[in-house]
């Protein structure tokens, strides 16, 4: 009788103990991207929380919002998913996502989270999502063994980066890893747009109501200076995704990368390391700022009762032990500021120290849906691939293409 008691206890107790499973949809499939879910997953799995992934492939997320799109719309959303920036903003004023107030409050984010990261999750008042990472995007990534050899220093400026690329030129290595993905072009440009632009001027950009700043000669210049990038490389195409030419940088089959620091969770994945094999410095005249993306994991509301678990999963992932086992994988930073930054890699100590300093110009990315909506954000990214695809395009003819995007969209969507 006492064996079975016993036997029944256990068995309670196994129930009572049993994982809540949340479903939830990203785009995190790279190996640096899975390795970042994984620290997740253990985390939430020590706090009961079981994560069914739904990931669809793409950087960028294109695909992933596509699919998340067509499941609100059939009434099947996941229980979470990475919903960021704008897309928050719009998703929460149609009652789509969980308000988090309570959960914010109980774990005083307000004391613990960057000024910016509490922003950009507040939204009309109230807390929209649970924030996960700060990805920097003005980052140059160099091959620091190539570097060595040719005993080149960090590239600080556009004429260090053409001289750098005449010394690869001639060791047979491509100045530049590319990737003509749509997004990744944008991803490139608006990091020029900051170059040659500033701040103010970006900042204007980003905003995009303001039509006219788009019709700013620096804006020609940044397209220019695409083109002049392009061409030091030679006039190859380059149909490959993201993590292709991350690993042209790894491989050292090219020496330099312009890419947001999700390439950094990438290259530790493949066993690199900050420092000894590769490098990061800001791109060009962007020192001290931050172009930023802001991961954050929204809470949908759904047919089924979820709230206990979707606010649990709020409150693991922003905890101080998720949030740097998270980061370090990701090659975001933490989106607190009560970390140790010893704890992190150069290139991400540099991004969360500059998001520390009171003084440093933040600057929402356009092409990863902080500043445009997705509509927008698309309409851009095709027509810069064009620009690039076709030599036919000059610089004036894809700016004033990007005026009439911007005017439409501005006319179209009332200012936030
Ligand atoms: C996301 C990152 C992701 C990157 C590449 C960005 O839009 O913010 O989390 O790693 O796309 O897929």
């Amino acid at each position: 009788m006492r064996g079975f008691a016993l036997s029944l206890w256990l068995a309670c107790t196994a129930i009572g103990a049993q994982a809540q499973t949340l479903d939830v949809l990203h785009w995190w499939t790279s190996a640096g991207e899975r390795r970042a879910v994984d620290q997740l997953v253990q985390q939430l799995d020590r706090r009961g929380i079981a994560w069914r992934d739904a990931a669809i492939p793409g950087g960028g997320g294109g695909g992933a919002m596509k699919v998340l799109n067509s499941r609100v719309l059939a009434r099947d959303p996941p229980d979470a998913a990475q919903v960021i920036g704008r897309t928050l903003a719009d998703w929460s004023d149609l009652g789509l996502v969980l308000p988090l107030d309570e959960v914010a409050q109980r774990n005083r984010w307000s004391q613990s989270l960057f000024p910016l990261v509490q922003r950009v999750i507040t939204h009309r008042g109230r807390i929209v999502a649970a924030p996960l990472g700060v990805h920097r995007i003005n980052t140059l990534f160099f091959n620091q063994r190539v570097w060595a050899q040719l005993k080149l220093g960090a590239p600080k400026t556009w004429g260090d980066v053409e001289q750098a690329a005449a010394a690869l030129r001639r060791a047979g290595v491509a100045p530049f890893a590319w990737s003509d993905e749509p997004w990744q072009i944008a991803t490139v440009f608006e990091t020029l747009l900051l170059s040659e632009g500033g701040p103010a001027l970006y900042g204007e950009l980003a905003a995009t109501q303001r039509w006219q700043a788009w019709q700013d000669p620096r804006v020609a210049k940044a397209l220019e200076r695409l083109r002049w990038l392009r061409r030091l490389n030679g006039e190859t195409a380059i149909e490959q995704r993201w993590t292709a030419s991350a690993r042209q940088l790894f491989t050292g089959d090219a020496g330099m990368l312009i890419m947001g620091d999700w390439a950094d969770g990438e290259l530790v994945a493949w066993g690199a390391q900050a420092g000894r094999d590769y490098g990061c410095t800001p791109v060009p005249d962007t020192a001290g700022m931050h172009l930023y993306s802001i991961d954050t994991l929204a809470m949908l509301v759904g047919t089924r009762k979820r709230e206990a678990e979707q606010e649990r999963m709020a409150e693991v992932v922003v905890s101080p032990a998720a949030q740097l086992a998270y980061n370090q994988a990701k090659g975001s930073v933490p989106v607190r500021d009560d970390i140790d930054p010893t704890q992190l890699d150069d290139c991400a100590r540099d991004s969360w120290q500059t998001l520390k300093r009171a003084d440093s110009p933040l600057l929402p990315s356009i092409a990863h849906r902080m500043a445009a909506d997705e509509a927008t954000k698309d309409a851009l990214a095709d027509a810069l691939h064009r620009f690039v695809k076709d030599p036919a395009v000059t610089p004036a003819r894809a700016q004033e293409r990007l005026v009439a995007l911007i005017r439409s969209a501005a006319r179209a969507t009332p200012p936030p």
